[in-house]
């Protein structure tokens, strides 16, 4: 089914944008919205352009509404997407603490609507073969990982108004630029059981984190480390995952590690043609954006799935319990229950 799709925020939104334009049997963009109409216009070619959100859902024809906006507007304009019985996709961090977490998951009970979290690191090659051998029971357990999220930002970046404020971006690197990592280390080890973490300001002068050192031990045992910092030269992310019977290496392209092919060397030289033979026959997804929308095609049409809300909801227990760890100095234990201190936001209190 082709589905009539409404992006809100011409930033990022011009890459969901593109990426619609390569699935035409599947979606057709009506409308660019944005407050800076010229911004919407630069990008629109042809589609109608508005600032005003109400004219998105209003549209009979809009099904999808697709949110690419700031992370302080994601909670209030999902919920109003979903009370006019629209499909949300939306942008990372999907909601801004666990109580606005809550807050959503009702809203999307009451609603026709579904929510699809934006998670487009997933979708590539690299990940179609590491999930090819975990299918095949190839890689063993996981047992240790470390995990590069090593970006470079200057001041021309946070020049937003938004960016790197507890106000507007409601937290730093490990909100905005790890979270991807971090999503795609559960998909290859599982859920995360404890979390310690170390948070600087010390690249650019904002009010939020931009370095961190994280050391999580995961459900199955595994102990990972993660570095984060936006102070590197040039942008790489890396995973080096350690199973029992192999070791994977990601391609290092900062902002889709998964899209090329991975290494894969087993640890018994005697196993490495199994697990060529393997990820050679894994065949090449739709990456990135365009394959993340593939995949909430399918989930919308009950032949596949697609991001989960559950997925998002781990993700923001992560971060809540790395902001929780560098506060207190103490392990945080996952998931974060309900009567944790910082359930309704890890900013500073006069920002939640
Ligand atoms: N998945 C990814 O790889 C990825 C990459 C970049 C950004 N993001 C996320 O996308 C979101 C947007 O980031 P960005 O870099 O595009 O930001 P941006 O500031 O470049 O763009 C946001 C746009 O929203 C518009 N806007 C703000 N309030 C509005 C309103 N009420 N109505 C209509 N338009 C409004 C602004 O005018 C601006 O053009 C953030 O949540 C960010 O974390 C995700």
């Amino acid at each position: 089914m082709r589905r009539g799709v409404g992006i809100i925020g011409a930033g990022i939104g011009a890459e969901h944008l593109t990426a619609y334009r390569t699935l035409p049997a599947l979606f057709q963009v009506r409308w660019i919205c944005d407050l800076d109409l010229d911004r919407a216009v630069g990008i629109a070619d042809g589609i109608a352009v508005t600032r005003n959100i109400s004219d998105l859902l209003e549209d009979p024809h809009c099904d999808v509404i697709d949110i690419c906006l700031p992370p302080h507007l994601h909670l209030p304009v999902a919920c109003d997407a979903l009370a006019a019985n629209k499909t949300v996709i939306c942008e990372k961090p999907l909601v801004t603490s666990l109580i606005e977490m809550d807050k959503l998951e009702a809203a999307d009970k009451i609603s026709t609507g579904r929510v699809f979290p934006v998670f487009q690191y997933r979708n590539g090659l690299g990940m179609s073969q590491l999930r090819a051998l975990l299918a095949l029971g190839l890689t063993g357990n996981g047992q240790v990982a470390t995990l590069e999220t090593h970006w470079s930002r200057d001041a021309d970046y946070y020049n937003t108004g938004w960016r790197g404020t507890w106000g507007g971006e409601r937290g730093g690197a490990v909100v905005t630029h790890a979270i991807h990592i971090h999503d795609l280390l559960t998909q290859a080890f599982g859920p995360i059981a404890t979390v310690q973490a170390r948070l600087a300001t010390r690249v650019n002068p904002i009010e939020t984190d931009d370095c961190a050192a994280i050391l999580l031990n995961m459900q199955n045992g595994a102990l990972v480390t993660s570095s984060v910092t936006l102070g590197a030269a040039g942008d790489h992310s890396r995973l080096r995952l350690v199973f029992e019977h192999l070791t994977a290496e990601s391609d290092l392209a900062a902002y889709a590690p998964a899209a090329k092919s991975w290494r894969f060397t087993a640890r018994r030289p005697e196993m490495q043609s199994r697990v060529n033979a393997v990820v050679a026959a894994a065949s090449p997804p739709p990456v990135g954006f365009a394959g993340f929308l593939t995949d909430v095609s399918n989930a919308l049409d009950g032949t596949g799935q697609a991001v989960t809300l559950q997925e998002a909801r781990a993700s923001l227990e992560l971060i809540t319990a790395i902001y929780a760890s560098d506060q207190t100095g103490c392990p945080q234990n996952l998931p974060i229950q309900s009567d944790h201190p910082l359930y309704d936001g890890w900013q500073p209190k006069e920002h939640r």
